[in-house]
């Protein structure tokens, strides 16, 4: 952890892709520059303010120091936000509102009309947690999460991505988990043991347009039926289909994180931080959830890539209703464990299977869903592919220190 300088989060530069190319700013872009420029008056976009002058401040407010476990709990939570910022800000710039891929877009909008709208949405809320974290971190005294010197991977050349930018993450060839499927549709607990298959095998898949080459930006929209789409049309339909599923998949892990690092806090003000952004971690997955259900479902279903061979197939066809590595308790489920607008955690076992079944967010150890769980979590995504030694050991070490924090005081 580097102490001598609070780069935090620039957001200036994170939005200038978007200022640039885009005139008419609509409302919620608006919404977005009033609170950039309320981070402004907080003395933290762009960090370009030394720790002091923010600490001076917002001092008067909160002169109290963190103990070290929560100062852990939301350094960590700062670089897990800091990753989903970098990620979401590159879905934005092909697929957002303001994105420049527009066979990109069209694609998404195949899963929900809204999505170029929900997708700066989800930026904008990232980048804000990232922010508000380090500011706060800052204004304790405590150093920010810091991983700008790992801004080294390259942006896709498709058009729209903006190639001046370097990533913390990689989009290109991810691994989704998509296990969260039968997790939230299952009477199963994980935390008392319960595993779940994929949904689907999406493995080295792009979430992205990778270049102008393998989806030319101007791609038609696929349009039903989709035994009668073109190949680029597949190509870009499965690629957004792909980031479908890993919203949701990055959203149902923040999902669990938030609730398992508050078990830990001590300060009742740090709690409060990290349920108020949980419980935004949780809108994003329900949404997402809904969304990647539209992939997987008439009029859309039956895409594969012509690329990958990945094949989305309608899930609410009783033909496609089966899964061989299911439980025998979720088996017994059948259709259920299938439904596409079944996106309503299922109640299920919490605590003892003693007890009744509950609608809960699974899991909440932190074997299961921990700072350290995140980020082997997002490894195995290949989220960080083509990361150096260096910011595994810095994240690592984070997450570490986050799962090691305790609530201090009387349980
Ligand atoms: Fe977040
Ligand atoms: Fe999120």
């Amino acid at each position: 952890m580097k102490e001598d300088k609070h780069p935090i989060i620039d957001i200036a530069s994170y939005t200038k892709h978007t200022e640039l190319t885009k005139e008419d700013l609509s409302t919620k872009w608006e919404r977005v520059v009033r609170r950039r420029q309320f981070l402004h008056a907080l003395g933290v976009a762009g960090a370009v303010l030394p720790a002091s002058t923010v600490f001076a401040r917002t001092a008067s407010n909160s002169s109290s120091r963190l103990t070290p476990g929560d100062a852990a709990l939301l350094r960590f939570a700062a670089a897990a936000e800091l990753i989903e910022a970098d990620l979401w800000l590159q879905y934005n710039e092909l697929g957002g509102v303001t994105g420049g891929n527009p066979g990109y877009i069209a694609a998404l909008q195949n899963l929900d009309s809204d999505m170029p709208q929900y997708i700066a949405d989800n930026t904008d809320d990232e980048i804000s947690h990232a922010a508000f974290l380090n500011a706060y971190l800052i204004s304790k005294g405590e150093a920010p999460a810091d991983l700008d010197a790992f801004r080294n991977l390259a942006s896709s050349k498709a058009t729209g991505s903006d190639q001046t930018l370097g990533r913390l993450t990689n989009l290109q060839a991810l691994n989704v988990d998509t296990s969260f499927w039968f997790r939230y549709r299952s009477t199963q607990n994980p935390d008392l043991g319960a595993k779940f298959p994929q949904l689907l095998k999406i493995k080295n898949q792009s979430a992205i347009p990778v270049s102008d080459s393998d989806t030319p930006p101007d791609t038609p929209q696929l349009v039903p039926p989709v035994s009668g789409a073109t190949r680029n049309q597949l190509r870009m339909q499965s690629i957004a289909n792909t980031a479908g599923f890993h919203f949701a998949y990055i959203e149902q892990g923040g999902s669990s994180l938030y609730p398992i690092l508050a078990l830990k806090a001590t300060s009742l003000e740090v709690l409060r931080i990290l349920l108020s952004i949980g419980g935004v971690e949780v809108d994003h997955f329900s949404l997402w959830h809904d969304k990647a259900g539209n992939a997987v479902n008439q009029p859309f279903a039956g895409v594969v890539d012509p690329v990958t061979k990945l094949a989305f197939p309608d899930f609410n066809n009783p033909t496609n209703q089966h899964n061989s590595q299911l439980s025998a308790a979720d088996r017994a489920a059948g259709s259920e464990l299938f439904q596409t607008n079944l996106i309503l955690p299922e109640p299920c076992e919490f605590l003892t299977a003693d007890l009744p079944r509950v609608s809960i967010i699974r899991p909440t150890l932190t074997a299961n869903g921990g700072a350290v769980a995140t980020i082997e979590s997002f490894t195995a995504d290949n989220l960080f592919l083509g990361q150096d030694q260096g910011f595994f050991t810095t994240v690592m070490e984070l997450a570490r220190a986050a799962d090691a924090a305790k609530r201090e005081g009387v349980d």
